[in-house]
């Protein structure tokens, strides 16, 4: 396979590994240390990737919310007494870096077009290297989070920092069951903000700008958007504003589902100092911390007293493999196992080498082995769908990808149900 093409695919599967751009960008806007070394050795164009945020305000809150994280979870990463940190996902910001420094193992978990750019970077600027690994994941994909972690010993605090929301349904519960296994296997804690992010992001822009904060904050949905080509932001295990209360109840009960619980960390009690102070008022630091304290992060373990639902999975226990073959001008593909965020690029990069040296009017696939498709598999067939005359024909689906494909509105694929 060829790997430009490969790193090519594997972007567009992903568009939202460029969150991540993001957020170390904004890093380096709060001086966060070691953030502008690392946005200089990607290569980063900072004034393109926070282009959409040319209106200094928007900046300023965005940089003021992503300080307040990376700062509140290194401090309850090392708070929380645990040897080993699971990154999941890393992202590119020098978490690493810190945590290594303070004698903590850090494990760096993300898309593997994440990863693979992150460890040389890092490494490069890390005076212990010898105490950090990264490995390309999907956090969907249990096996491929059980082969990362499989040399580790300790227990885990597994970190989630700005992914849960870009998940649909299907996908949220996938993860939290995920993790739930993984805490199964190595016993630890989960701390993630992600819950509460648009609580955070209320609560800052409020608190810098006022009653023109819904107006900025509108600003930075819509590039959130655009960035991850996610529609919604939005699933069960994610608070509402408008209805925080029956929504935390609703994360909650989520948790209690996968024998999860949660103790709630509050914001306002353990976020250090930050940076970004030096560019607010006196009084606009009072409002911050006074909204900060409605605000909290969610460290989750095992709930021994609740049985486990629903954890046998076919799609955990079938090997990825994809068969292709061109056969009167269709191209015909056999899948099996996951279409995902790891398995979904070579999808694309084989139809992208079929189409360039043969003449092909549509495509069939063949579905009846395939038992899981997250929304970079859809992602990735409605590209094949575009690119194609006569389209994509998907045969013997299951329920789970018929609902799937039609929540993204795949009204033009035909479904042949298995009979
Ligand atoms: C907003 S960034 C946050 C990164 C980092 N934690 C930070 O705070 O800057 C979102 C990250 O989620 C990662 N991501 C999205 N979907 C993922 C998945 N299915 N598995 C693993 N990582 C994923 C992206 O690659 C990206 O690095």
């Amino acid at each position: 396979m060829d790997i430009a093409t490969d790193h090519n695919a594997q972007m567009r599967t992903n568009p939202v590994f460029q969150t991540a751009k993001t957020a170390v960008c904004l890093m380096a806007k709060a001086d966060i240390p070691d953030s502008s070394a690392i946005v200089h050795a990607l290569g980063v164009k900072e004034d393109e990737v926070l282009q959409s945020m040319a209106d200094p305000d928007i900046l300023l809150g965005n940089a003021l919310v992503v300080e307040t994280k990376y700062r509140t979870m290194c401090s309850l990463i090392k708070a929380s007494g645990y040897h080993t940190c699971a990154d999941l996902p890393c992202g590119y910001t020098p978490k690493a870096l810190r945590l290594t420094e303070g004698g903590i193992r850090f494990i760096g978990l993300d898309l593997p077009i994440v990863a693979d750019e992150m460890e040389p970077v890092i490494r490069s600027l890390a005076t212990h290297p010898e105490r950090m690994s990264f490995y390309g994941v999907d956090a969907t994909n249990l096996e491929s989070l059980v082969s990362a972690l499989r040399n580790e010993n300790q227990p885990l605090c597994i970190t989630t920092e700005g992914m849960m929301m870009y998940f649909n349904e299907s996908e949220v519960n996938t993860v939290i069951s995920n993790i739930r296994s993984i805490l199964e296997i190595h016993g630890g804690s989960w701390i993630t903000p992600d819950p509460e992010f648009m609580l955070q992001f209320f609560g800052s822009f409020r608190s810098v700008f006022g009653e023109r904060f819904l107006e900025k904050l509108a600003t930075t949905k819509v590039a959130a958007k655009e960035q991850s080509d996610v529609s919604n932001l939005c699933n069960s295990f994610i608070l509402n504003p408008a209805d925080a209360l029956g929504s935390a109840g609703t994360a909650e009960e989520t948790l209690r589902k996968h024998g999860l619980k949660v103790e709630k960390i509050n914001l306002a009690e353990h976020m250090p100092t930050l940076n970004i102070y030096r560019q607010l008022t006196q009084h606009q630091i009072s409002n911050f911390k006074e909204e900060m304290k409605q605000c909290h992060y969610w460290a989750i373990t095992l709930d021994g007293t609740q049985e486990r639902q629903n954890h046998e999975r076919i799609q955990d226990k079938v090997p990825f493999d994809m068969r292709c073959s061109i056969e009167n001008n269709v191209f015909q593909v056999s899948l099996c196992g996951r279409l995902d965020s790891l398995t979904a690029p070579s999808l694309l990069t084989a139809w992208e080498h079929a189409k360039d040296t043969n003449t092909i009017n549509r495509i069939e696939i063949d579905c009846s082995m395939l038992y899981y498709i997250t929304s970079a598999g859809v992602r990735v067939l409605l590209i094949l769908q575009e690119g194609c005359e006569f389209g994509v024909t998907l045969n013997a689906v299951n329920c789970h990808i018929d609902k799937m494909l039609t929540q993204k509105q795949f009204t033009k694929i035909s479904l042949q149900q298995p009979s």
